[in-house]
């Protein structure tokens, strides 16, 4: 694919700069990337901390799918970005429903989707944004047990070229694959999900789960101690053993 790239010293944030752009120039598969963001977004309306020393790039995919499918969209381009950082980088990385790329139970990456004009069931497009922890050397206060950097895992500097470029190329397979390779990109997702097993608290409640399953739409399927099963689709969720939280 012929890719334009955007290179930005400074933005607010990368998926703000592609929503604001007229339609015409939001074209598929252009990508823009920033040094720094001054308000990078994460979901639930956080802020993602974007300092310099993370890859903070956001993509246009042109698709035909329906809005209500950005669940699976996002599930998708977390299995590409657990592609691209082995790729890049040589380590396995798992994905913290839904949207979160971990390693040793703490956060390296957040991927935030989102859908522009939306009309009815169809979006004009996805708008893919993807934060990764890269050269930091600590994380403090509220971050310090939750947040991981690749130069953290690694003991030294990582080449975010080279990231960048895996990450641009993953994410162009996923953007192919996603309409036609549905069984095994959720083959994938499952394998690489660190969600199994796990005692959940979802936001609003104060009642303890257990992980039994991911449904074909990436649902996440929990059942509580009595018994009942709920399908979760969105929200926050809390997770025994990940990011310092013991439940
Ligand atoms: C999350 O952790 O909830 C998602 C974080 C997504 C951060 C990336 S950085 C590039 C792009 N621009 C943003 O403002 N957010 C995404």
């Amino acid at each position: 694919m012929e890719r334009k790239i955007i290179r930005l010293s400074s933005v607010d944030s990368t998926n703000t700069y592609i929503k604001n752009l007229p339609e015409s120039e939001r074209v598929d598969g252009l990508v823009v990337v920033a040094d720094k963001q001054t308000a990078g977004r994460g979901r639930l309306g956080r802020s993602f901390k974007s300092d310099g020393q993370g890859v903070y790039m956001s993509t246009v995919f042109k698709l035909d799918c329906a809005a209500s499918e950005t669940l699976a969209l996002t599930s998708s381009v977390a299995v590409a970005v657990c592609r691209a950082i082995e790729k890049a980088c040589g380590i396995n990385v798992g994905i913290k429903w839904v949207n979160d790329i971990v390693y040793g139970g703490r956060k390296l990456c957040g991927i935030l989707s989102e859908a522009v004009n939306v009309s009815g069931e169809r979006a004009e497009c996805y708008v893919i944004g993807i934060g990764v922890n890269v050269n930091e050397e600590q994380f403090q206060d509220g971050l310090k047990d939750k947040a991981v950097s690749l130069k953290m895992i690694l003991k030294r500097d990582v080449d975010k070229e080279k990231l960048l470029s895996a990450l641009m190329g993953e994410l162009e397979a996923i953007e192919t694959s996603f309409l036609k390779d549905k069984e095994s990109l959720y083959d994938e997702y499952i394998k690489r999900s660190v969600m199994l097993d796990k005692t959940v608290i979802l936001s609003g409640d104060d009642r303890r789960a257990a992980v039994v399953g991911t449904d074909k739409d990436y649902a996440l399927i929990i059942k509580y101690d009595d018994g009942e099963i709920t399908k979760v689709i969105s929200g926050d969720i809390s997770v025994d053993g990940i990011y310092g939280i013991d439940l």
